[in-house]
């Protein structure tokens, strides 16, 4: 029996849908399914049928149906972040003059700034006004289009902290704030200052203390490492994702941001479902990758803030590895929440078409944190998580950027944002 609709958005001018529910690679990636005059319908929170115009008559419908016109408008999935640090206490305005006059990011963080300035400001913190904080953090990212957005712990590096953070996304979830977070333990963020100089004692603290929480309080889906020179080296990096594994978490990890340490190729051998960063990769990390399956999850926003490269986006779709798209929204490289400016930069620094893009922060970004099967593309049986845009088709949004294009979110059937 055909279901009534609750909602109909109608009128759409270009819909732009990823169709499936796994990642595309290749040239996949750059071949989502465009309809025009195109409607969608939504039952009970999911999409129940899509076409074009003249179907619309056929979609069964009663006096409650709520009908939006897109008066011609672009419509595509909600977007999905699969990169942030959401939660944390302070900002780090301070260390702008620092950058301005040269001093690396890493120079900041072994002196002790950086990651380790936010670390005090979140211990600080109290359980409460993290919250809020994010709350606020998230109502900005729904205004500007995401729907899903992913969380890392790792700004507490001690036992209570990481809980605190983690217990923070909890909560957001519980309160059923319209953004759907997914939760990341990055215990392994940095060595914190009272380890300094023993990072054997932190890395056996994260294993042996902070992982078995982790998996007793549900609080975690997935573990990543900062694998860095100077932060977490391929070995250490190695064994704390093993050990997540036993604990149930699937591996991420921060992998050759700064410093080519190989750590796409232990992405690949841990199994991780992505590698993020990657702005300094090899040929042969990405084969690897490839071969394992491994979502690539960039981050251009932060190469940007950085002024460091760009990652090698088409080399990676070249070779086959599905290529993501996230904000890395943090407070020291990339104090950015909006995945629009890391859209533009994907189109107009690593050179992705606007398709791909696209693919890239909805469909791959979803698959990056184990929901493609309910997420990330416009299709019957799908969650509507559905966005309109301020602009007539999908080159616009490349083309033009620097302010909110978004007009109208809709989450779960609902509408939640009308700008
Ligand atoms: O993904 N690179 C490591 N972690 C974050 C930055 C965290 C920070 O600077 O506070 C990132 O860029
Ligand atoms: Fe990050």
């Amino acid at each position: 029996m055909q279901k009534t609709a609750d909602l109909i958005i109608k009128n759409i001018g270009m819909l732009v849908t990823p169709i499936g529910n796994q990642a595309k690679k290749g040239e996949e990636q750059g071949r989502p399914t465009v309809l025009y005059d195109a409607f969608i319908a939504v039952t009970d929170g999911i999409i129940s049928e899509v076409g074009t115009k003249n179907e619309l008559a056929n979609v069964a419908t009663d006096e409650k149906t709520e009908i939006i016109d897109a008066e011609g408008r672009l419509v595509t999935p909600g977007l999905v972040d699969a990169h942030t640090h959401l939660v944390f206490g302070g900002w780090r305005q301070k260390e702008l003059a620092q950058k301005l006059r040269g001093v690396s990011y890493l120079e900041i963080l072994r002196q002790g700034g950086g990651i380790l300035s936010t670390v005090r400001s979140t211990r600080l913190a109290s359980y409460e006004d993290l919250v809020k904080k994010a709350e606020g953090i998230l109502n900005k990212m729904l205004r500007h289009g995401t729907t899903t957005c992913e969380a890392k712990s790792g700004y507490g590096l001690d036992t209570d902290s990481e809980i605190k953070q983690m217990k923070a996304v909890r909560e957001l979830q519980l309160k059923r704030h319209p953004v759907d977070l997914v939760s990341t333990f990055l215990g392994a963020h940095a060595v914190p200052e009272e380890y300094k100089g023993n990072k054997k004692e932190y890395i056996k603290l994260v294993c042996e203390e902070m992982l078995p929480q982790v998996k007793e309080y549900k609080l975690a889906e997935f573990c990543d490492v900062f694998c860095e020179d100077s932060v977490f080296d391929l070995e250490e990096s190695r064994a704390i994702l093993e050990e997540g594994k036993k604990y149930g978490l699937v591996p991420k990890i921060h992998a050759d941001e700064i410093t080519p340490l190989g750590g796409a190729a232990l992405a690949a051998e841990v199994q991780a479902i992505s590698a993020d960063h990657l702005i300094k990769t090899t040929d042969e990390g990405l084969e690897a990758m490839a071969q394992a399956g491994t979502i690539a999850v960039l981050l251009p926003a932060t190469s940007f803030y950085l002024n460091e490269s760009y990652a090698r986006a088409k080399k990676m779709i070249e070779l086959g590895v599905p290529v993501a798209v996230a904000s890395d929204f943090n407070p020291g490289s990339s104090p950015n929440l909006s995945l629009q400016l890391p859209m533009n930069l994907a189109c107009l620094k690593y050179r992705m078409t606007p398709e791909e893009v696209l693919t890239a922060v909805t469909l791959n970004a979803a698959a990056a944190l184990n929901r493609s099967w309910f997420i990330g593309s416009i299709e019957s049986e799908k969650q509507a998580d559905i966005i309109m845009w301020d602009a007539p088709e999908l080159d616009y949004i490349f083309y033009h950027y620097g302010i909110n294009q978004v007009k109208t979110v809709i989450k779960k059937g609902k509408v939640v944002v009308s700008n």
